[in-house]
């Protein structure tokens, strides 16, 4: 018999939180699924480069918590994933810390440099350069992947500094096996690398030809400024000899950071967004990313349907993704931004109330037409913003991944350069890649960013501001509080949506973690008034979409890659790893 994770669930209150028999693991391993998780009765390590997770792994055997494992893993994926992993970027980390059963959220997003302003993006005809943006000295924000570890660590984790970062400057100094995937996206993104004299120097051989899977990759630059970080924490990076060198290739390049602004560098511990749904509790990241507020509030909407009776990927269960979608999306292209520069209406937008307002408006046999779709508070920019005034009176890559150790804390990280490879510029004598964080801010009111997601004042471009991100680090806590799921992807705007229905196929279709993780996804956005789908969605179904109105997009998208956990009930954890991206990997402890 399968035994749901629902009715587990309900097994599990009535008899006071303990569960005899090993029923719940039978229901994951049994042979109704095509995909199985990892698993462990103590810890586990879920990232998207297998040698990193195994440095997490190593880091729980060795004593050390979920954050110092995270922390570890952040530092590896640095060294053993350029093209997202970093320490010239920016993320947000959720932890949940079981002995003081509290969770936070920690904001290490990228901050504008002092000298950024709203034009700094447009051309002399007022239209927004995209190449400046993107890919010009410009593009980068101050990183605050280095604060945002150290912060965790330090305040969160077991183990010393210097600790959880030897096993990255062991990487960069001892060097790695180049995987074929590693050789695959440094030659994708070889153009952009080369143009750089910095970064055809650290990712390519000499002569400028390309490292081949199975040679070493050794990259001694970025281990001295890991062993800086170790050595002197915070310091070592926005200060000293790091700084300097941060400095001076802006300087060199025409970029924006100066030494006063990396001083400046803040991390922000912010209250999570929490939500609930049927008998979970949701909680993501808060602004400035957009993930946890539209997480909620799609959720908010979806609540008073059947879902699983509508079946997985139905015409019928799709529609209401879109549908759900939609109307999240116009919200954040007007509500959403740093809350420390604009008064973000969070607790308005995750409002059961205001959900079953918009759900009534959702047509259940035809799509709405985005373009008539406006954002759907009925709140004023000018009011806002005077009510924020007077508040402050008084005060193309991204990685994911989760960790969970024997205690039950447990972390839940996002972080990013932007880009694959960000800008594609590494800082000279430092060893790293810097991102291309600013072009998700709007350069320009109601102009998109490359993921198409149009934005205004509430992101507009100010000093010290962070930009709108979609990362969506998201815990999910059963009714008795205890967290059951860590998860999150990469993706640009797809990120929420993604995380969205890991929830859904978890929670309302009973998959397992690595089934809830393989099965096709859709995606809409508002705008463009598109109906995006992975390969997987039947061409049925997509005709039955398209007789309801429904634009489909011409080709098959990939969207994300989650790395989740997911907790047993006897005791352990699945961890999965989204098999949309090779060399990922679920390492037990
Ligand atoms: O913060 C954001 O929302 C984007 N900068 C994330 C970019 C991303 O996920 C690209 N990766 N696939």
């Amino acid at each position: 018999m399968k035994i749901s994770f629902l009715s587990l669930f309900v097994l599990l209150l009535k008899s006071n939180g303990s569960l005899a028999t090993d029923e719940a693991i039978i229901s994951i391993f049994d042979s109704s699924s095509y995909f199985y998780p990892e698993h462990s009765k103590s810890g586990m390590v879920v990232s998207q480069e297998i040698i990193a997770s195994r440095v997490g792994s190593k880091i729980l055997n060795d004593g050390g918590n979920a954050i110092d494992a995270a922390v570890a893993t952040g530092f590896a994926l640095a060294v053993t994933l350029p093209r997202a992993g970093n320490i010239g970027g920016g993320g947000f980390m959720m932890i949940h810390l079981v002995d003081q059963d509290k969770t936070i959220s920690i904001d290490y997003r990228e901050m504008a440099p002092a000298a950024a302003n709203t034009a700094m993006f447009l051309d002399s005809l007022g239209e927004v350069d995209t190449g400046m943006s993107r890919f010009g000295a410009k593009s980068s924000g101050i990183p605050g992947s280095v604060a945002g570890l150290i912060h965790a660590q330090e305040n969160y984790g077991k183990l010393k500094l210097s600790e959880v970062i030897a096993p990255a400057i062991e990487l960069a100094n001892g060097g790695f096996l180049i995987s074929p995937e590693l050789e695959y996206s440094l030659n994708a993104r070889s153009g952009r690398l080369k143009r750089n004299p910095s970064s055809r120097k650290y990712f390519f051989k000499e002569d400028g030809s390309k490292y081949s899977a199975g040679e070493f990759f050794f990259q001694p630059d970025l281990g001295a400024t890991l062993e800086r970080i170790s050595k002197d924490g915070h310091k070592g990076f926005y200060g000293g000899k790091t700084a300097s060198l941060i400095a001076e290739d802006m300087i060199q390049t025409g970029g924006l950071i100066t030494l006063e602004d990396l001083q400046n560098y803040r991390v922000i511990e912010r209250e999570p967004v929490c939500g609930s749904y049927r008998l979970s509790k949701i909680c993501a990241m808060p602004p400035p990313s957009s993930g946890g507020v539209h997480l909620i509030q799609m959720l908010n909407m979806l609540e008073k349907w059947d879902l699983k009776a509508l079946g997985h990927n139905s015409a019928g269960y799709i529609h209401r993704l879109a549908e759900v979608m939609r109307y999240a999306y116009a919200d954040r292209s007007k509500y959403l931004g740093d809350p420390d520069f604009f008064p973000v209406p969070t607790d308005q937008i995750i409002d059961k109330n205001y959900a079953e307002r918009l759900r009534s408006k959702i047509n259940l046999v035809r799509a709405a037409i985005s373009n008539d779709i406006e954002p759907g508070l009925s709140l004023n920019l000018e009011d806002l913003i005077r009510f924020r005034e007077k508040q402050i009176d008084e005060t193309s890559e991204t990685t994911h991944f989760s960790t969970w150790d024997r205690w039950g804390n447990v972390v839940s990280n996002t972080t990013t350069l932007n880009f694959s490879y960000g800008n594609g510029r590494s800082v000279a004598g430092a060893g790293f890649l810097m991102n291309n964080e600013m072009d998700d801010f709007s350069a320009k009111e109601g102009a998109s960013n490359a993921y198409g997601l149009i934005g205004g004042t509430a992101n507009a471009i100010e000093p010290g501001k962070r930009p709108l991100s979609s990362m969506t680090p998201t815990i999910v806590f059963d009714s008795s509080g205890n967290p059951t799921l860590a998860t999150g992807s990469p993706g640009g705007g797809t990120i929420i949506t993604v995380v969205l229905q890991i929830i859904l196929n978890v929670l309302d279709f009973e998959m397992n973690i690595a089934e809830a993780s393989s099965v096709a996804r859709i995606h809409h956005q508002w705008q463009p008034d598109k109906l995006f789908y992975e390969s997987g969605v039947s061409i049925d179904t997509l005709n039955l979409l398209k007789t309801m109105g429904h634009k489909i997009d011409k080709k098959t998208r990939r969207l994300g890659a989650v790395q989740s956990i997911q907790r047993s009930h006897t005791g352990g954890v699945f961890g999965a790893s989204d098999p949309r991206r090779a060399g990922s990997g679920a390492i037990a402890q």
